[in-house]
């Protein structure tokens, strides 16, 4: 396949001439379970089309605006099927959301139930198990032969078609392929991409932790070798800390027995060099500034400013078991125990959003974290005051409305990758805010210096660091959140990009 060069670029201002630069010649197709966009529909189609939510999009999104790449995403309902009809012959849906950011969308469209057995029973119940330590091992998970069916007939199937897809994509352009592909969803993508395409550049970056090799063998032998093997197709496999990427070596090393370079971070596999890189992935600062400063940001405030108390605790989460929600309304209940002078002065906010409810797990928790509210509200609310205010809801216009307003942001995560709401909330927050973080949370590596730091399975903790968060001096609350500001800003999705972009080109000028 021969080399143009006709990249086009738009977005971030800044990184567009580097992006050209580095991107030159290649086109760049991004490929993520999750398309970037969500489609809402009206009585008469397609409504309204907002970003897709999650870190992987909020992140992801940057890339693929300003590298004017194609994002390879699955169809997931009545909704994405009716914008598919507005694609043109080869495909590509051309879309701009709500906040005018605008992408190249191709769906793939598995069969349906091979695409619940890939996503319901094997990426979110499993993998994302796995990744986040969710399981109590003394009782779960119990595996049988609907197990093996699953992964056949479901995750194995999926990855063929979403292969298949990078494949017709590729074969559109004369530019040379470079295929990032995103997450747990699709490990088993590149091998079989390599196998079709081997002038293509591969790189698959990984949101979530990486366990350590022991934890991996809960799950049999051949899907956990098939794992590594799906990866080690890639020229870069990219992790979010130092940590992913020392156990991602070591369980090639004890699980594959494969050859392996710490100090370099290579695995070697058929002759070939992988390098596994941590690219601790952020956020874009100046798109979240100018979203925080809209109309829209500024009207959810005034919603704000009508209900708001003397102290307000935030905590923005999908409706995930890893997320640890439950745990902190427990520590909220320990606080208002402890400091009864807090009662009627403090509101908890949490602003969820509803999240995989297909899968029994995911139902389950979020009935679970609604009853914990129940029983904190009825043991401590009065007539005027209610201390949770839980809202399911998606709406990121008010998520950034309430990172403007927290006293305190609840980061507890059990595992996160990364956590990009500890990132989004200290770039946001006017309020001097202190940050309450995980010491389990990828993010923690960078902003652990200046936030309180918690085990987010003590309660205890959590309530006092909760506690200190409200009662501390405003000019050391003054100081933690300009350092964190600062770091985030210059660790922003500028750098996550460009170190992965260096890499390749590194890769490429072997
Ligand atoms: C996390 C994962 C992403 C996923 C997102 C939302 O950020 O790393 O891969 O897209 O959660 O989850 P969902 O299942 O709704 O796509």
């Amino acid at each position: 396949m021969g080399r143009g060069r006709s990249v086009i670029l738009c977005g971030m201002p800044g990184i567009e001439p580097y992006l050209r630069r580095m991107l030159q010649g290649w086109q760049t197709i991004v490929v993520a379970n999750r398309p970037p966009i969500d489609v809402h529909l009206g009585e008469g189609g397609v409504d309204r089309i907002t970003r897709g939510g999650g870190g992987l999009v909020t992140a992801m999104a940057s890339l693929a605006r300003s590298s004017n790449s194609t994002w390879i995403g699955a169809a997931r309902g009545e909704a994405d099927h009716a914008l598919i009809e507005t694609a043109g012959e080869d495909g590509t849906v051309e879309v701009t959301t709500e906040d005018h950011e605008t992408f190249r969308v191709v769906f793939v469209e598995p069969n349906p139930e091979a695409y619940d057995l890939y996503y319901n029973q094997i990426s979110n119940p499993l993998l994302w198990f796995i990744q986040h330590y969710l399981w109590d091992l003394g009782r779960e998970p119990i595996l049988d032969s609907a197990t093996g069916r699953a992964w056949r007939e479901g995750y194995v199937r999926v990855n063929q078609d979403f292969a298949d897809k990078v494949v017709q994509v590729a074969a559109r352009s004369s530019l040379r392929p470079l295929v990032m592909t995103q997450d747990y969803h699709l490990y088993l993508l590149p091998a079989m991409v390599r196998a079709r395409l081997p002038e293509a550049r591969l790189q698959h970056f990984i949101h979530i932790p990486w366990p350590t090799p022991q934890y991996w063998k809960v799950i049999p032998r051949h899907m956990r070798d098939g794992i590594l093997t799906g990866l080690l197709g890639n020229d870069v496999v990219g992790l979010q800390t130092s940590l992913d990427v020392r156990n991602f070596l070591m369980t090639c090393e004890e699980n594959l027995g494969l050859g392996v370079d710490h100090r370099q971070r290579i695995v070697f596999y058929e002759g070939r060099s992988v390098w596994v890189r941590a690219y601790p992935i952020s956020i874009d600062v100046a798109g979240m500034a100018k979203m925080a400063a809209s109309p829209a940001v500024r009207q959810e405030e005034e919603l704000i400013a009508a209900w708001r108390p003397e102290l307000l605790i935030l905590r923005v989460d999908r409706t995930d078991l890893s997320k640890n929600i439950v745990r902190g309304f427990l520590a909220y209940e320990r606080l208002l125990e402890a400091h009864p002078e807090l009662r009627g002065r403090v509101v908890f906010w949490a602003l969820l959003q509803r999240s995989r409810q297909n899968v029994d797990a995911y139902r389950s928790y979020l009935g679970a974290l609604v009853a914990a509210t129940a029983r904190v509200n009825r043991r401590f609310q009065t007539g005027t005051w209610l201390p949770i205010r839980l809202e399911v809801a998606d709406n990121l216009h008010r998520a950034v409305a309430a990172y403007k307003n927290y006293d305190a942001l609840l980061v507890n995560p059990i595992y996160d990758g990364m956590n990009l709401v500890a990132k989004e909330g200290v770039v946001c927050n006017e309020r001097d805010g202190v940050l309450v973080l995980s010491e389990n949370a990828g993010s923690y590596e960078e902003l652990g210096q200046h936030a309180l730091g918690i085990n987010p399975f003590d309660i205890d903790e959590t309530a006092e660091a909760l506690h200190t968060a409200l009662t501390m001096a405003k000019r050391y609350r003054a100081n933690r959140s300009r350092q964190l500001r600062q770091t985030v800003r210059r660790n922003d999705i500028t750098r996550w990009i460009s170190n992965q972009l260096q890499d390749l080109n590194d890769l490429l000028a072997q």
